[in-house]
């Protein structure tokens, strides 16, 4: 399954871009589905038709949803939200204010995630678009499973090796002990949504079905947040393979006082292409009035992919790769447009750390490199380059066994 998210700061065009879409795959033979991850949705104000939480047939080989992401927390979460209301609530703290506890912050959009799984498994689409909310919130939920997955296995093994064992003997002591063991199911409600994360992280950054698409307007704060949305979508691994610039004004024809921001428009749009090449650019024109059912988005789709597939990789790399060259191993990175001052990299276990400002990725490193400690990291052009030299790992273990001879030597 192809999956394509628009992404981009508010009200630039994203619902609109990704509603043209998935006209266009429809159109193409895809059996498509557009899903709004924004809890403020508008996709059904573009289609100009009601939607609900499950797929709405639009027209052939297209259906739309507009999640509701109370809904698919309270299907995947209600066993553990019981026994977390029943524990706050037995300290005082009242059912609503309780229920509401158990809800972590952008958890609710998190449980949409879990439904690109679940597509994904059904095999019955060929390309899922994701309309998402406004860049900040929409970095946030792409990052919480690999955020979360790190906590994931400490959590996991906790309930595995402590919680699971203990469950059953503990209860058994005394009824206070009882009150405070998470019932089976919640356990196994937490155990499963890790699991399902896992996945979701594993198919958005399979960079050879997975892209990311930014669209954006050419005004200075739009490029701005695009830029730091670019750079951390590349730190976490996502593959962005087009940039849209929407509502641009007809250079063609005179647009009266707003002559003057037509040359500012253009000035940044040159700017935008000098600074994400070697991403394709599409430009797109302000129509005369809003993009507002099928025939609109038709027209809109064409100006967007002319005869292209909307499906194709509009631009192929992959944003972390790792190489080897002889006894050095790298792990690169692109990041277009991060401040090298702005980045921490440590490293811990088999753990790599590369931090952006309160951005982070944690990349396991292969088995080879455990324990090394990487040397300078540096920019070649838009990639950094994070060493690890091999020599390090032979000498370090020349110098255990030359400790375990000296050592032995010494207690002999
Ligand atoms: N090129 C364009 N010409 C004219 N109107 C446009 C154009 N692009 C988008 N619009 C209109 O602008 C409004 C906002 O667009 P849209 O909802 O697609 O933006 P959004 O980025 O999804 O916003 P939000 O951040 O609120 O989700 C809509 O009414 C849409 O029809
Ligand atoms: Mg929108």
């Amino acid at each position: 399954m192809r999956i394509l998210t628009f992404t981009g700061k508010g009200g630039v065009g994203k619902t609109s871009v990704s509603a043209a879409t998935a006209v266009r795959l429809s159109e193409m033979g895809y059996r498509t589905l557009v899903l709004s991850t924004d809890p403020a949705h508008s996709l059904s104000d573009s289609y100009n038709l009601p939607l609900g939480a499950e797929p709405t047939r639009i027209r052939e080989n297209l259906h739309a949803i507009e999640v509701n992401p109370y809904v698919d927390l309270k299907n995947n979460w209600q066993s553990v939200q019981k026994y977390y209301t029943r524990i706050f609530m037995a300290q005082g703290v009242s059912g609503v204010v309780a229920d509401e506890m158990t809800i972590l912050p952008g958890m609710e959009e998190l449980f949409s995630l879990l439904r690109i799984k679940r597509y994904k498994a059904a095999g019955s689409y060929d390309a899922l678009v994701l309309d998402t909310a406004p860049t900040g919130e929409t970095l946030r939920l792409l990052s919480l499973p690999d955020t979360l997955s790190w906590g994931m296995k400490a959590v996991k093994n906790v309930t595995k090796y402590i919680v699971r064992p203990l469950s059953k003997p503990l209860s058994k002591m005394s009824d206070k002990i009882a009150f405070y063991i998470p019932p089976e199911e919640a356990i196994d409600s937490v155990d499963h949504v890790f699991d399902e994360l896992e996945g979701i992280r594993e198919i958005l950054t399979d960079t050879k079905k997975s892209t990311v698409r930014l669209v954006m307007n050419a005004e200075k704060m739009s490029i701005k947040e695009t830029m730091r949305a670019l750079t951390y979508l590349n730190l976490y691994g996502f593959q962005v393979d087009m940039v849209l610039v929407n509502r641009l004004l007809d250079t063609k024809e005179n647009s009266g006082y707003l002559e003057k921001w037509k040359s500012i428009q253009q000035k940044y749009l040159g700017e935008i292409e000098e600074g994400f090449a070697p991403l394709p650019v599409a430009k797109l024109r302000m129509y005369e009035k809003e993009i507002v059912g099928l025939k609109a988005l038709e027209r809109f789709a064409h100006d967007i992919y002319g005869d292209t597939d909307p499906s194709d990789m509009m631009y192929d790399e992959p944003p972390i790769k790792f190489v080897r060259q002889g006894d050095i191993y790298e792990v690169q990175m692109k990041l277009m447009f991060a401040n090298p001052v702005d980045i921490d990299i440590w490293v811990t276990g088999d753990e790599l750390f590369v931090q952006i400002g309160n951005q982070r990725k944690i990349i396991t490193l292969p088995i080879s490199l455990t324990g090394l400690e990487p040397g300078d990291a540096v920019f070649k052009g838009k990639w950094l380059h994070i060493p690890f030299d091999l020599n390090n790992h032979k000498q370090s273990l020349l110098e255990k066994e030359n400790n375990k001879v000296l050592n032995n030597n010494y207690s002999d």
